[in-house]
């Protein structure tokens, strides 16, 4: 069998898997409106993809203040709740096993998105320059526009934050989520904390690397605390450059993320290497020491071809990998692997926002032959 590595079954955390491929999590920015509540529609895309070893859904703010983009789902209201707990329930009914990605975006925000017109927050007021985010105008157009100025997070809200992390795991835990996928990567609010660039702060939070990871290792204790750390896993991207975000010290103060991940428990570490669009590739050296550093499964991601995933995997260097535009446009992306049959390219135009067209439509395998 082609790939039979990345096609075996593997054990993480609590979670038997059938294979070693996982949905990656992804942001269509097609939540229901008003109230970016998960649909239908969302359910059905995540059941035509239960065949995953685990989904990863889409990033999903814990509140409103941790919104950067219209339409994305939330996983802070009642209706939300219940439309993740129909996601999840579908997804179970096809024999998958799916993981809430939850995010906070911090800085990558704008004031028309936040309660009141409030300004986005941050752990410093330094504005993400270049960056866009997705707005809804009063007069009710949509529109790309520059990220806001933040402003800097006092230190006695930061239980407040861990707090929306800590209501968010109940809720996912009652919605019925196999795992809680804690977003610590890709320029958001917890790597805004943990980078060099956008950390500031001259109290516990800021400062060396145990203080700058301090405020990611709360929000692990505490989603812990609530599904257990059997449950949980951290994404983290050492190496992402986007979103005007600069870390000099990102392989470190992941690895310290690493070793603290290891004491809690933790399941997984997921880490995007590079940015989507390529970005530095990860070393050696640094594969290994976070394996030294970490004991749980680790899930790579990022531009993998069935072949390299599973010499990935082979190699010991990863324990899954996860796929993401692959995944958008094949829905069997595991009965394509098995089958080594071609696969569907990915439409850029319709990733973010719109209805069923290049979301629920990609065909099976199954379906092509038929038409
Ligand atoms: C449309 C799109 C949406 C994405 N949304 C998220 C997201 O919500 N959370 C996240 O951690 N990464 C997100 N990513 C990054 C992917 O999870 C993944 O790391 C990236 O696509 C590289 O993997 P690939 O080469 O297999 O596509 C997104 C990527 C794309 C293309």
């Amino acid at each position: 069998m082609p790939y039979d590595t990345l096609l075996s079954p593997v054990t993480i955390g609590n979670l038997a898997m059938p294979n070693r491929v996982v949905m990656a999590p992804l942001t269509r920015n097609r939540a229901s409106q008003p109230g970016d509540v998960p649909s239908e529609m969302n359910a059905h895309y995540y059941a035509q993809r239960a065949s995953a070893g685990l989904i990863v859904t889409e990033a999903t703010q814990i509140s409103r203040q941790g919104q950067g983009y219209f339409a994305t789902p939330g996983i802070y209201s009642d209706a939300q709740e219940a439309g993740w707990k129909a996601v999840v329930g579908a997804v179970h009914a096809r024999h998958g096993r799916i993981a809430t990605q939850l995010w906070h975006v911090g800085r990558v925000s704008h004031r028309l998105l936040q309660e009141g017109g409030a300004p986005p927050v941050a752990p410093s007021a330094i504005r993400a320059r270049d960056t866009q985010v997705f707005v809804k105008h009063d007069d009710g157009s949509f529109a790309m526009t520059d990220a806001d100025d933040p402003r800097a997070l006092e230190t006695r809200e930061l239980p407040g934050i861990v707090l929306q992390f800590l209501d968010a795991a109940h809720r996912a835990m009652r919605a019925g989520f196999d795992m809680i996928e804690v977003h610590a990567a890709n320029g958001y609010l917890l790597h805004q904390f943990m980078a060099t660039g956008t950390n500031h702060r001259t109290d516990d939070y800021g400062g060396d690397i145990g203080n700058r990871v301090r405020l990611v290792v709360d929000v692990l204790e505490a989603v812990a605390g609530v599904m257990g750390a059997n449950r949980v896993g951290i994404r983290i991207s050492p190496n992402f450059t986007g979103f005007d975000l600069r870390d000099d010290e990102g392989e470190a103060s992941s690895l310290h993320l690493a070793r603290e991940s290891r004491r809690i428990g933790v399941a997984y570490l997921h880490v995007a290497e590079g940015d989507w669009a390529g970005g530095a590739p990860l070393s050696d050296g640094y594969r290994r020491a976070l394996r030294e550093a970490y004991h749980g499964a680790i899930i790579v991601c990022g531009e993998y071809t069935a072949e390299e995933a599973n010499a990935r995997v082979e190699r010991g260097d990863a324990d899954a990998v996860a796929f993401g535009r692959a995944y958008i446009a094949n829905p069997d992306l595991v009965e394509r692997f098995r089958a080594d049959a071609p696969l569907n390219e990915a439409d850029e135009a319709t990733f973010y926002g719109g209805g069923e067209k290049g979301y629920t439509d990609y065909p099976t395998l199954d379906e092509a032959k038929r038409e």
